[in-house]
């Protein structure tokens, strides 16, 4: 998809630069300290936002319509930071048992030694997921089709009853793809999901 890279296409190359520079160096301290605080384009260190980084979170703010997009070299890297960030001891996650095998670690046997409550339901029992949200629910976690079972989920049912409980809604879309799924216009969101986690 051409979306995203422009800017960043040097001498008619039709590939974006792989930018292996961890720093970023500016004219003088000033200049330095607006691109720090957001208020000029450009980058301070790697990994927090990089040339080529960057132009891969446009890429998927495009395809998946979304406002904002971050990411992390691995799957797994992004869905425990997600975790690890939304959620604090006390509060309950409700998802389901068929999640991909590294997920289903972080419920089983990470997020419970931080005295977060996960409840796994039955994959495609959507009554009783329903159920358990209404119990109290902060952050609902769904991945759709399931990885490897392919198990289907019907978000925009789900979603709209996290929403109505105050509850943040993550998808895993990787099977999917935004190409034939875009969950953020079924109802996932982040938006927000600090002050709602409070
Ligand atoms: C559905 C799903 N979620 C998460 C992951 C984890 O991704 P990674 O292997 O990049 O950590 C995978 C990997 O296959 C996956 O299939």
């Amino acid at each position: 998809m051409w979306a995203g890279e422009e800017e960043y296409l040097m001498q008619n190359a039709t590939q974006v630069p792989v930018v292996h520079s961890v720093s970023f160096g500016y004219k003088d301290v000033n200049q330095w300290q607006q691109v720090a605080l957001g208020k000029q384009k450009g980058h301070i260190y790697s990994r927090n936002t990089n040339p080529t980084v960057e132009v891969f979170e446009n890429k998927i703010c495009q395809l998946e319509n979304a406002q904002a997009a971050t990411s992390a070299s691995t799957g797994m890297g992004i869905i425990s930071s997600t975790l690890f960030a939304l959620l604090v001891p006390g509060q309950r996650v409700v998802s389901v048992k068929d999640t991909y095998g590294g997920t289903n670690k972080i419920f089983t046997e990470f997020l419970p030694r931080f005295k977060v409550e996960v409840t796994l339901c039955n994959t495609t029992d959507h009554e009783a997921i329903e159920a358990e949200i209404e119990r109290g629910c902060n952050l609902l976690y769904l991945e759709t089709p399931t990885n490897p079972t392919i198990k289907i989920i019907d978000l925009t049912r789900l979603a709209k009853v996290g929403k109505k409980n105050g509850a943040v809604v993550v998808v895993d879309n990787t099977f999917a793809t935004p190409i034939n799924q875009q969950p953020l216009a079924l109802g996932a969101d982040l938006d927000n999901a600090l002050a709602k986690l409070k």
